[in-house]
């Protein structure tokens, strides 16, 4: 797969496998993509501003403070004018400053302002890549959302082998074309989602309310990996500390009744993911003024069943999403009882959380999830980042979008 008529700023680092940069700025070129790139300091020690300049046929970028060009404001203005940014070889020394997220100088610095996807293809000597600091930061970067390609197993410049080769301009090209692809494809279709997070509250009266535990981490990282795959994407978010990307239009809501409403108001919708925690009943009344405790005169709270979301969706006849996935946070009997809720709420696919382990779950940065189909299928994703639970179920979202709609191939 190629990739075309794109903007890509090219991050070059100090390593012997520089000198591949140069092809891999040919190849672009020859496909119409317009290449700039910054060379790092140590990256200069392998290959020269004048030879990146006769082929981008741009200036290359090397100081943060550089008098001729800071009037734009370079760090800033080059991840806006890129369509996504590739460093190579990414360094082990280079990985250390992202996870610190150090701005030091113009190749660190773009990238900690940047609203772009960032592609690291790292190159060093096996025993650096598999030392425990350098997968530490690799894990760290992962989490961050930076992508990463290769390194290969192979033979390196200094003689040894194993994993640490970087990836070949032909590689890295053809990766780009796939990662555009995707992207385009949803946004040619112009593929649209909404996304439910957080907890909700049901007011007893000014003051107190009904909630539970939920941070709105989950769907959250749901959001920004569908829209890193270019699915327009609406969050609808209860009350949570967390901030959402500027592309992601966010509505932020209070109550049951409040996320449905603003459910209804987003429709229609490709996509529909509930990952929030909607409080299931809600008090019969709301005091207008904080209830005195003398005032009190029976021990319970009457209560009424708030609208399921879910599956107001999932048996929509007008705008029912082509794909509704819910969740089910359960701590017995997991798949028996996400499977009937999948069946009641007539979704197409739902996420059952173990909320059992103190580890993860509820107002963890972890989870530990099984993805069930409308067939029974089970795919486990074993505890981890909810990062990673968030792509691998965008992942889940591409592939069904691929399947059921022949004009994506
Ligand atoms: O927010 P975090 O701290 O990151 O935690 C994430 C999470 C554990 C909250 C999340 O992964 C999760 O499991 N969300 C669903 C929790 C839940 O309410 O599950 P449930 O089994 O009660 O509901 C099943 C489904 O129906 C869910 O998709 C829920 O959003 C939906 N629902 C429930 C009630 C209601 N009135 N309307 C709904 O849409």
């Amino acid at each position: 797969m190629s990739v075309k008529n794109k903007k890509i700023l090219l991050i070059i680092g100090g390593g012997i496998a520089a000198y591949k940069s140069l092809d891999l700025i040919r190849l672009l070129k020859k496909n119409n993509n317009d290449v700039k790139a910054i060379l790092t300091d140590s990256g200069k020690e392998f290959v020269t501003p004048l030879s990146i300049t006769t082929l981008t046929k741009n200036k290359t970028f090397e100081n943060l403070f550089d008098k001729n060009s800071e009037a734009d404001i370079d760090h800033i203005s080059l991840s806006r004018w890129a369509d996504i940014i590739v460093v190579l070889p990414t360094t082990a020394n280079f990985m250390t400053k992202l996870s610190l997220g150090k701005a030091e100088d113009l190749a660190t610095t773009v990238i900690l302002a940047s609203n772009k996807d960032i592609l690291l293809v790292p190159a060093m000597n096996v025993r650096m890549w598999i030392h425990k600091a350098t997968q530490k930061n690799v894990k760290i970067l992962q989490d961050y959302g930076y992508l990463f390609l290769g390194p290969e197993k192979g033979e390196m410049a200094c003689g040894e082998y194993g994993e640490g080769k970087m990836a070949s301009p032909r590689q890295i090209f053809s990766y780009l074309g796939n990662y555009f692809n995707k992207k385009d494809l949803f946004k040619k279709k112009r593929i649209k989602a909404l996304v439910t997070a957080g907890p909700t509250r049901e007011y007893l009266d000014p003051v107190r309310y009904i909630s539970n535990e939920s941070s709105g981490k989950q769907g959250y990282e749901i959001a920004h990996a569908l829209n890193r795959l270019g699915i327009k994407t609406t969050l609808i978010t209860g009350p949570s500390n967390l901030i959402s990307k500027k592309e992601i239009k966010t509505k932020k809501i209070i109550s049951a009744n409040e996320m449905f409403e603003a459910v209804k108001k987003c429709l229609p919708v490709d996509i529909a993911i509930c990952a929030a925690a909607v409080a299931d009943f809600k008090p019969i009344i709301k005091s207008k003024t904080k209830i005195k405790k003398d005032n009190i005169k029976c021990k319970s709270i009457e209560l009424e069943r708030n609208r399921d979301i879910v599956e107001f969706l999932g048996k929509n006849n007008k705008h029912r999403p082509s794909l509704v996935i819910g969740f089910a946070a359960e701590t017995e009997n997991l798949n028996k009882n996400a499977f009937s809720k999948l069946r009641q709420k007539n979704c197409d696919l739902i996420v059952v959380n173990d909320i059992s382990k103190k580890d993860s779950g509820l107002n963890s940065d972890y989870n530990r999830v099984s993805i069930i189909d409308n067939s029974g299928k089970i795919k486990v994703i074993k505890k981890n980042k909810k990062s990673f639970i968030a792509n691998a179920i965008a992942e889940i979202v591409l592939d069904k979008f691929l399947i059921n709609d022949r004009s994506f191939n």
